[in-house]
């Protein structure tokens, strides 16, 4: 049998969708949407997850389903090729958790860096919620129901992976070989797999305030871009630069080719050029950041204006999550019936054990 290429990956809804998902993962999910080179994908908007530590805020991951759903589209993921749906709606997958649940040991959860520093994070040290603690075994159901041989995602999650893929094996050894083991794939660019917020803070994220979305408008882009962390000993033009930490310089990793040059600023010819122009000293941080702008501009301006298309007609945005939900349904019960066999708890569809045993008492 060819083994089918499937992606699956997905992300909390706890909050709209800023350039970091977009750069770390959602502009290379479009791109393999586009290769035509997988059988299926899909993009889960996972709520339950969600919920592992926001279970006291469920209105909050209620009202952003549909931001989310509304970043997916905006950024060209196109719902006739990738499969969106929503977590919570494929309750096959509580049950996949729990037979895995079986799987895993304390101790190995214990040892998750992800986990461990999200706990620190939430200050949940004193009381671990289980639901919370227990996770990863819920992202190997994600991953597994759709035998998903591709994981898109950023380095954070490699320690997700890395469970899935025991607990693949584990499962397979035990009981049969019905799992899939899978990759994960992080952004290949270094600046795109961990972008800074516009503080120059290690990660964007809503509570600093330091996020550009994809959703904000064109002047709020700006203003952001102009407020960026640059490099505090760059206090004159003629001063000398410095890249280390300057998020400016990180973006323009992440987001600038040379034909932005060519376009925006023709005076140097690429990235290297204005690198080494800034570090020698005698250009300002306004020249960069306006350029960082036109650049970021060109980027959202039509994920701006596709997302503005999706929202004049919300309720066929649920359609489409709808739809999308049922298709993802029947591919996870297929395969938690497969699993159901391979553990021995099929009773009623294996008219093989009700003959042996009727057999038995027979005689
Ligand atoms: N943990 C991911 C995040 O925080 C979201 C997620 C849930 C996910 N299930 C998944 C990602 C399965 C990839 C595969 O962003």
């Amino acid at each position: 049998m060819i083994m089918e290429k499937v992606i699956l990956t997905g992300d909390r809804p706890t909050g709209r969708l800023h350039v970091g998902h977009y750069a770390g993962s959602l502009k290379r999910r479009v791109e393999l949407q586009n290769s035509g080179k997988f059988d299926r994908i899909f993009i889960m908007i996972a709520d339950a997850q969600a919920l592992t530590d926001n279970f006291e805020n469920p209105e909050k991951v209620r009202q952003n389903i549909i931001e989310v759903a509304l970043d997916y589209l905006a950024v060209g993921l196109d719902p006739s090729k990738t499969n969106l749906f929503i977590q919570s709606q494929i309750s096959e997958l509580t049950e996949l958790t729990f037979f895995y649940a079986n799987l895993v040991t304390v101790s190995r959860l214990q040892r998750n860096p992800t986990v461990k520093s999200e706990i620190q994070m939430r200050n949940f040290e004193a009381s671990i919620p289980v639901g919370f603690f227990t996770y990863p075994i819920s992202q190997a159901a994600d991953i597994t129901a759709f035998k998903a041989t591709v994981v898109p995602v950023g380095d954070d999650q490699l320690p997700m992976i890395e469970q899935t893929r025991e607990i693949v094996r584990k499962f397979n050894s035990i009981y049969d070989e019905v799992l899939v083991e899978p990759e994960a794939l992080l952004p290949d660019n270094e600046a795109c797999m961990r972008l800074p917020g516009t503080d120059g803070k290690q990660k964007m994220s809503k509570s600093l305030g330091n996020c550009i979305y994809l959703a904000d408008s064109e002047e709020d882009v700006r203003k952001k871009v102009m407020s960026m962390y640059t490099d505090p000993e760059h206090l004159q033009v003629s001063d000398p630069g410095h890249l280390e930490g300057n998020a400016v310089f990180t973006y323009l990793d992440a987001f600038s080719n040379d034909a932005h040059f060519a376009e925006y600023l023709p005076e140097y010819h690429n990235l290297d050029e204005l690198k080494e122009h800034y570090q020698r000293g005698g250009l300002g941080d306004v020249k960069i950041k306006k350029f960082l702008n036109s650049v970021l501009q060109e980027e959202l301006a039509p994920i701006r204006a596709r997302r503005a298309e999706f929202e004049k007609d919300i309720p066929a945005v649920y359609e489409i999550l709808r739809k999308g939900s049922d298709a993802a349904r029947e591919v996870a019960a297929q395969t938690l019936a497969e699993v159901k066999r391979a553990m021995r708890i099929n009773y009623f569809d294996d008219a093989e054990l009700i003959r042996i045993q009727s057999e038995k008492y027979l005689q």
